[in-house]
């Protein structure tokens, strides 16, 4: 059980800043990084067509044997993470935005949180929110090019510095104390964030709880790897661009 490997997915690149961060936490796992590009963008899908991707890919896993599936994408967690914990038996551990950290961070103030059109829209977010609402003015922003952008493999440059300053346009940018990253495909480009925006904007993600949180769970499940070598990470791709696995390597080793 202990040298099973942990299955990690995302609708392409995004999810590989999560599995980073396990990484880094767990050298000695062995990882199955699934990224289905072939389905993206998840964010412009239907809550039934992403259950429906995400249980081919939990099956993918099972047939695998993974220990635990992390689903490393924002989308996918809150359209399908309750429909995948009560079909499989193994921890399935979802991501969703950094909003706690934040408001307990900068209560009273101005947080803009940036996910896609699902996960802004659907009921886990919502209730997320409404919880934190009073504690400080929560701003939603769709961003759905970013996603785009960094599935081309692109985190740095004039194409990407111009897609944030249009999110921001006429938002006053002064006011926000920090910014959610509400999808993984975002940390990737947190340093032309920081570029357009200004280094005083904190930008929170969750890659780092995911990852803390996986640890926890499979140590009290008694199933973290404690061999004395470091672990494989093995990465698939759906997508017919044989290129993704080469960008996914270079994404991991940022
Ligand atoms: C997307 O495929 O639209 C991005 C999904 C996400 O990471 O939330």
């Amino acid at each position: 059980m202990k040298d099973l490997p942990i299955g990690v997915f995302d609708s392409g690149m995004g999810g590989l800043s999560v599995l980073r961060e396990m990484k880094k936490l767990m050298p000695k796992e062995n990882y199955i990084y699934y990224g289905d590009s072939k389905n993206i963008p998840y964010g412009k899908k239907t809550i039934e067509e992403l259950r429906s991707i995400c249980i081919k890919i939990v099956d993918y896993f099972m047939e695998k044997r993974v220990k635990a599936v992390v689903i490393a994408c924002n989308t996918a967690t809150s359209a399908a993470v309750s429909e995948l914990r009560s079909r499989y038996s193994i921890p399935i551990i979802g991501i969703e935005p950094a909003l706690k950290p934040a408001v307990e961070k900068y209560e009273g103030g101005k947080i803009a949180v940036l996910a896609t059109e699902v996960t802004l829209r659907e009921r886990k977010f919502n209730e997320l929110m409404n919880k934190y609402k009073d504690r400080a003015e929560i701003i939603k922003i769709p961003a759905p090019k970013l996603v785009t952008i960094v599935e081309n493999g692109i985190v740095s440059g004039q194409e990407a510095e111009e897609a944030v300053m249009e999110l921001f346009e006429g938002i006053s940018v002064d006011e926000i104390s920090s910014i959610v990253l509400g999808c993984t495909h975002y940390v990737f480009l947190k340093d032309i964030i920081k570029k357009v925006l200004g280094e005083n904007i904190e930008l929170i993600d969750g890659g780092f709880g995911t990852a803390t949180n996986v640890k926890n769970i499979l140590f009290n499940m008694n199933a973290l790897n404690d061999s004395d070598k470091e672990g494989n990470i093995e990465i698939i791709n759906t997508s017919d661009d044989k290129s993704k696995i080469d960008l996914s390597y270079k994404l991991l080793n940022i």
